[in-house]
Protein backbone atom coordinates (compact mmCIF):
# COMPACT_ATOMS: atom_id res chain seq x y z
CA UNK A 1 0.00 0.00 0.00
CA UNK A 2 1.11 3.46 -0.48
CA UNK A 3 2.35 5.63 2.40
CA UNK A 4 0.29 9.12 2.86
CA UNK A 5 2.64 11.33 2.41
CA UNK A 6 4.05 12.55 -1.63
CA UNK A 7 6.48 15.31 -2.99
CA UNK A 8 4.81 16.95 -6.02
CA UNK A 9 6.98 19.61 -7.50
CA UNK A 10 8.25 20.96 -4.14
CA UNK A 11 5.72 20.24 -1.23
CA UNK A 12 5.31 17.25 1.05
CA UNK A 13 1.42 16.76 0.68
CA UNK A 14 -1.05 13.98 1.40
CA UNK A 15 -0.92 11.42 -1.92
CA UNK A 16 -4.70 11.53 -1.80
CA UNK A 17 -4.63 15.36 -2.21
CA UNK A 18 -2.35 15.39 -4.76
CA UNK A 19 -3.33 16.95 -7.96
CA UNK A 20 -1.87 17.00 -11.70
CA UNK A 21 -3.16 18.99 -14.80
CA UNK A 22 -4.45 16.69 -17.67
CA UNK A 23 -2.59 18.62 -19.55
CA UNK A 24 0.83 17.26 -18.30
CA UNK A 25 3.14 15.68 -21.23
CA UNK A 26 3.11 12.56 -19.27
CA UNK A 27 -0.52 12.06 -19.44
CA UNK A 28 -1.30 12.76 -22.90
CA UNK A 29 1.69 10.73 -24.33
CA UNK A 30 3.55 9.27 -21.71
CA UNK A 31 6.21 12.15 -22.04
CA UNK A 32 7.69 11.05 -18.65
CA UNK A 33 10.56 8.95 -16.85
CA UNK A 34 10.96 7.16 -13.54
CA UNK A 35 12.56 5.13 -10.83
CA UNK A 36 11.62 2.69 -8.51
CA UNK A 37 14.12 1.85 -5.83
CA UNK A 38 14.01 -0.18 -2.77
CA UNK A 39 14.55 0.84 1.22
CA UNK A 40 15.44 -1.76 3.58
CA UNK A 41 15.23 -0.51 7.18
CA UNK A 42 14.59 3.10 6.32
CA UNK A 43 18.00 3.08 4.17
CA UNK A 44 17.04 3.79 0.44
CA UNK A 45 19.53 1.27 -1.56
CA UNK A 46 21.77 2.04 -4.41
CA UNK A 47 20.68 5.07 -4.28
CA UNK A 48 23.28 6.79 -6.68
CA UNK A 49 23.25 4.01 -9.35
CA UNK A 50 19.08 4.50 -9.68
CA UNK A 51 19.56 8.44 -9.78
CA UNK A 52 22.47 7.91 -12.70
CA UNK A 53 20.04 5.66 -14.61
CA UNK A 54 17.30 8.25 -14.08
CA UNK A 55 19.80 11.19 -15.61
CA UNK A 56 20.60 9.02 -18.23
CA UNK A 57 16.36 8.31 -19.09
CA UNK A 58 16.03 11.69 -19.11
CA UNK A 59 19.28 12.55 -21.29
CA UNK A 60 17.75 10.06 -23.58
CA UNK A 61 14.62 11.89 -23.72
CA UNK A 62 16.70 15.22 -23.98
CA UNK A 63 15.54 16.81 -20.39
CA UNK A 64 17.99 17.84 -17.83
CA UNK A 65 18.35 16.73 -14.80
CA UNK A 66 15.86 18.72 -12.74
CA UNK A 67 17.68 17.54 -9.34
CA UNK A 68 21.10 17.28 -8.30
CA UNK A 69 21.75 13.64 -6.73
CA UNK A 70 21.89 15.19 -3.15
CA UNK A 71 18.89 16.66 -3.61
CA UNK A 72 17.29 13.65 -4.61
CA UNK A 73 19.18 11.59 -2.19
CA UNK A 74 17.59 14.32 0.74
CA UNK A 75 14.10 13.80 -0.88
CA UNK A 76 14.41 10.32 -0.30
CA UNK A 77 14.72 10.55 2.98
CA UNK A 78 12.11 13.29 3.52
CA UNK A 79 9.59 11.02 2.50
CA UNK A 80 11.13 7.87 4.39
CA UNK A 81 10.84 9.64 7.53
CA UNK A 82 7.75 11.53 7.12
CA UNK A 83 5.86 7.98 6.31
CA UNK A 84 8.25 6.13 9.07
CA UNK A 85 9.18 3.74 6.17
CA UNK A 86 10.91 0.94 6.97
CA UNK A 87 11.27 -1.52 3.87
CA UNK A 88 9.61 -0.03 1.49
CA UNK A 89 9.95 1.31 -2.52
CA UNK A 90 10.50 4.44 -3.54
CA UNK A 91 8.82 5.62 -7.07
CA UNK A 92 10.07 9.03 -8.71
CA UNK A 93 9.07 10.57 -11.64
CA UNK A 94 9.97 12.99 -13.75
CA UNK A 95 7.13 14.42 -16.54
CA UNK A 96 8.21 16.79 -19.34
CA UNK A 97 5.84 19.27 -17.53
CA UNK A 98 2.03 20.49 -18.75
CA UNK A 99 1.63 22.85 -21.52
CA UNK A 100 -1.93 24.08 -22.74
CA UNK A 101 -2.44 22.31 -25.79
CA UNK A 102 -0.99 19.23 -27.23
CA UNK A 103 1.38 19.36 -29.56
CA UNK A 104 3.97 16.08 -30.37
CA UNK A 105 7.16 18.67 -30.56
CA UNK A 106 7.32 20.34 -27.50
CA UNK A 107 8.42 23.58 -26.88
CA UNK A 108 11.52 24.15 -25.08
CA UNK A 109 10.11 26.09 -22.12
CA UNK A 110 8.40 23.69 -20.04
CA UNK A 111 8.69 23.22 -16.42
CA UNK A 112 9.16 19.44 -15.37
CA UNK A 113 6.59 18.09 -12.84
CA UNK A 114 8.08 15.94 -10.38
CA UNK A 115 6.61 13.46 -8.33
CA UNK A 116 7.51 10.66 -5.50
CA UNK A 117 5.99 8.44 -3.06
CA UNK A 118 6.67 5.66 -1.36
CA UNK A 119 5.07 2.20 -0.64
CA UNK A 120 5.66 -0.34 2.24
CA UNK A 121 6.68 -3.43 0.98
CA UNK A 122 5.35 -6.51 2.31
CA UNK A 123 8.68 -9.30 3.03
CA UNK A 124 9.01 -11.91 -0.11
CA UNK A 125 6.50 -14.65 0.49
CA UNK A 126 8.65 -17.72 2.19
CA UNK A 127 7.13 -20.04 -0.81
CA UNK A 128 8.93 -17.62 -3.69
CA UNK A 129 11.95 -18.76 -2.36
CA UNK A 130 11.79 -22.04 -1.10
CA UNK A 131 9.28 -23.35 -4.32
CA UNK A 132 10.46 -20.57 -6.67
CA UNK A 133 7.68 -19.04 -9.04
CA UNK A 134 6.58 -19.65 -12.94
CA UNK A 135 7.29 -17.64 -15.73
CA UNK A 136 5.63 -17.82 -19.26
CA UNK A 137 7.08 -17.06 -22.80
CA UNK A 138 6.25 -14.29 -25.25
CA UNK A 139 7.66 -12.19 -28.09
CA UNK A 140 9.07 -8.90 -27.19
CA UNK A 141 6.61 -6.14 -28.27
CA UNK A 142 8.08 -3.01 -27.28
CA UNK A 143 10.17 -0.31 -28.86
CA UNK A 144 13.67 0.32 -29.80
CA UNK A 145 14.47 2.02 -27.21
CA UNK A 146 14.06 -0.31 -23.87
CA UNK A 147 17.07 1.32 -22.29
CA UNK A 148 14.93 4.57 -20.95
CA UNK A 149 13.00 3.93 -18.41
CA UNK A 150 10.07 5.28 -19.25
CA UNK A 151 6.13 5.39 -18.04
CA UNK A 152 5.00 4.56 -21.71
CA UNK A 153 4.81 1.33 -20.67
CA UNK A 154 1.72 -0.48 -22.37
CA UNK A 155 3.64 -3.30 -23.77
CA UNK A 156 4.92 -4.78 -20.41
CA UNK A 157 1.60 -3.98 -18.78
CA UNK A 158 -0.02 -6.46 -21.17
CA UNK A 159 2.84 -8.34 -21.45
CA UNK A 160 2.93 -8.54 -17.68
CA UNK A 161 -0.69 -9.27 -17.69
CA UNK A 162 -0.47 -12.74 -20.10
CA UNK A 163 1.69 -13.94 -16.75
CA UNK A 164 -1.11 -13.17 -14.80
CA UNK A 165 -3.85 -14.53 -16.77
CA UNK A 166 -1.74 -18.13 -16.95
CA UNK A 167 -1.11 -17.35 -13.13
CA UNK A 168 2.36 -17.02 -13.26
CA UNK A 169 4.32 -14.33 -12.00
CA UNK A 170 6.20 -13.21 -14.85
CA UNK A 171 6.40 -12.75 -18.38
CA UNK A 172 10.09 -13.55 -20.08
CA UNK A 173 10.49 -11.94 -23.64
CA UNK A 174 11.80 -13.03 -26.12
CA UNK A 175 12.88 -11.32 -29.53
CA UNK A 176 15.12 -13.60 -32.51
CA UNK A 177 15.49 -16.65 -30.81
CA UNK A 178 17.23 -14.93 -27.64
CA UNK A 179 16.09 -13.99 -24.23
CA UNK A 180 15.91 -9.87 -23.81
CA UNK A 181 14.19 -10.01 -20.18
CA UNK A 182 11.28 -9.58 -18.05
CA UNK A 183 7.93 -7.50 -18.73
CA UNK A 184 9.50 -5.83 -15.22
CA UNK A 185 12.43 -7.77 -14.38
CA UNK A 186 16.10 -8.67 -15.32
CA UNK A 187 16.19 -12.40 -16.25
CA UNK A 188 19.53 -14.23 -15.58
CA UNK A 189 20.30 -18.15 -16.21
CA UNK A 190 22.58 -20.75 -14.57
CA UNK A 191 23.99 -23.26 -16.95
CA UNK A 192 27.20 -25.51 -16.04
CA UNK A 193 27.72 -23.40 -12.97
CA UNK A 194 27.90 -20.25 -15.18
CA UNK A 195 25.31 -17.17 -14.46
CA UNK A 196 24.44 -15.41 -18.29
CA UNK A 197 22.72 -12.54 -18.52
CA UNK A 198 21.91 -10.54 -21.98
CA UNK A 199 24.53 -7.63 -22.57
CA UNK A 200 22.85 -4.05 -21.94
CA UNK A 201 22.36 -2.23 -24.46
CA UNK A 202 19.19 -0.53 -26.31
CA UNK A 203 17.41 -3.38 -26.22
CA UNK A 204 16.84 -3.82 -22.08
CA UNK A 205 16.82 -1.83 -19.48
CA UNK A 206 19.93 -1.97 -17.51
CA UNK A 207 18.84 -3.20 -14.13
CA UNK A 208 19.92 -2.05 -11.28
CA UNK A 209 19.62 -5.35 -9.82
CA UNK A 210 21.34 -7.25 -12.44
CA UNK A 211 24.62 -5.11 -11.62
CA UNK A 212 23.98 -6.37 -7.55
CA UNK A 213 23.93 -9.72 -8.88
CA UNK A 214 27.35 -8.96 -11.34
CA UNK A 215 28.96 -7.79 -8.19
CA UNK A 216 28.06 -10.60 -5.82
CA UNK A 217 28.71 -13.47 -8.21
CA UNK A 218 32.30 -11.99 -8.00
CA UNK A 219 32.06 -12.03 -4.11
CA UNK A 220 31.10 -15.69 -4.35
CA UNK A 221 33.42 -16.51 -6.80
CA UNK A 222 30.51 -17.67 -9.50
CA UNK A 223 31.51 -16.70 -12.92
CA UNK A 224 28.85 -14.36 -14.49
CA UNK A 225 28.96 -13.19 -17.88
CA UNK A 226 27.12 -10.85 -19.85
CA UNK A 227 26.47 -12.01 -23.35
CA UNK A 228 23.51 -13.22 -25.66
CA UNK A 229 21.00 -15.81 -24.59
CA UNK A 230 20.08 -18.06 -27.00
CA UNK A 231 16.17 -19.56 -26.50
CA UNK A 232 17.41 -22.89 -26.13
CA UNK A 233 19.99 -21.95 -23.16
CA UNK A 234 16.75 -20.58 -21.43
CA UNK A 235 14.87 -24.10 -22.07
CA UNK A 236 17.53 -25.86 -21.01
CA UNK A 237 18.99 -24.01 -17.81
CA UNK A 238 19.44 -25.40 -14.59
CA UNK A 239 18.49 -22.15 -13.05
CA UNK A 240 16.30 -19.26 -14.08
CA UNK A 241 16.31 -15.75 -11.79
CA UNK A 242 14.62 -12.72 -11.91
CA UNK A 243 15.97 -9.39 -10.12
CA UNK A 244 14.22 -6.34 -9.84
CA UNK A 245 14.83 -3.77 -7.16
CA UNK A 246 11.82 -4.43 -5.20
CA UNK A 247 12.99 -7.93 -4.23
CA UNK A 248 16.14 -8.89 -4.80
CA UNK A 249 16.33 -12.03 -7.02
CA UNK A 250 13.72 -14.54 -7.22
CA UNK A 251 14.17 -18.31 -8.86
CA UNK A 252 11.99 -19.53 -11.33
CA UNK A 253 11.34 -22.91 -10.75
CA UNK A 254 8.56 -23.83 -13.61
CA UNK A 255 8.78 -21.62 -17.56
CA UNK A 256 5.91 -22.49 -20.17
CA UNK A 257 4.70 -25.01 -17.61
CA UNK A 258 7.83 -27.16 -17.80
CA UNK A 259 9.75 -27.50 -14.85
CA UNK A 260 13.43 -25.46 -14.52
CA UNK A 261 16.59 -28.06 -13.34
CA UNK A 262 15.08 -29.52 -11.08
CA UNK A 263 12.13 -27.73 -10.35
CA UNK A 264 12.78 -26.55 -7.31
CA UNK A 265 15.27 -23.02 -6.42
CA UNK A 266 18.66 -24.14 -7.30
CA UNK A 267 22.07 -24.57 -5.14
CA UNK A 268 23.50 -21.40 -6.87
CA UNK A 269 19.99 -19.67 -6.35
CA UNK A 270 20.24 -19.91 -2.38
CA UNK A 271 24.13 -18.96 -2.65
CA UNK A 272 23.24 -15.56 -4.48
CA UNK A 273 19.59 -15.25 -2.21
CA UNK A 274 22.02 -15.21 0.86
CA UNK A 275 24.73 -13.08 -0.20
CA UNK A 276 22.21 -10.56 -0.95
CA UNK A 277 20.64 -10.60 2.49
CA UNK A 278 23.83 -10.15 3.77
CA UNK A 279 24.82 -7.36 1.78
CA UNK A 280 21.55 -5.50 2.67
CA UNK A 281 22.61 -5.61 6.01
CA UNK A 282 26.13 -4.58 5.75
CA UNK A 283 24.93 -1.53 4.19
CA UNK A 284 22.58 -0.73 7.12
CA UNK A 285 23.31 2.62 8.72
CA UNK A 286 26.36 3.79 5.98
CA UNK A 287 25.20 6.70 4.22
CA UNK A 288 23.05 6.37 1.40
CA UNK A 289 24.54 8.09 -1.16
C1 LIG B 1 11.72 -3.90 -18.16
C2 LIG B 1 12.52 -4.01 -16.91
N1 LIG B 1 13.67 -4.70 -16.94
C3 LIG B 1 14.44 -4.84 -15.84
C4 LIG B 1 14.04 -4.28 -14.64
C5 LIG B 1 14.93 -4.45 -13.43
O1 LIG B 1 15.58 -3.26 -13.13
P1 LIG B 1 15.98 -2.94 -11.61
O2 LIG B 1 16.83 -4.08 -11.18
O3 LIG B 1 16.73 -1.67 -11.68
O4 LIG B 1 14.70 -2.88 -10.86
C6 LIG B 1 12.87 -3.54 -14.57
C7 LIG B 1 12.46 -2.93 -13.31
O5 LIG B 1 11.46 -2.31 -13.18
C8 LIG B 1 12.07 -3.41 -15.73
O6 LIG B 1 10.94 -2.71 -15.70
Amino acid sequence: MPLPICYLNGDYLPLAEARVSPLDRAFLFGDAVYEVLPVYASRPFRVREHLDRLNRSLASIRMSAPLSHADWAQLCQELIARNSARDAYLYLQVTRGAEFGRNHAWPEDLKPTLFAYVTALEPVSPSFLEQGVSAVTAADTRWARRDIKSTALLANILLKKLSADAGAFETIMLENGELTEGSSTTVHVVKGGVIHTPPNGHHILPGTTRDVVTELAARLSVRCESGRVAEATLRAADEIWLAFATRGVLPVTTLDGAAVGGGKPGPIFKRMSAAFADYTRELAGTPAL
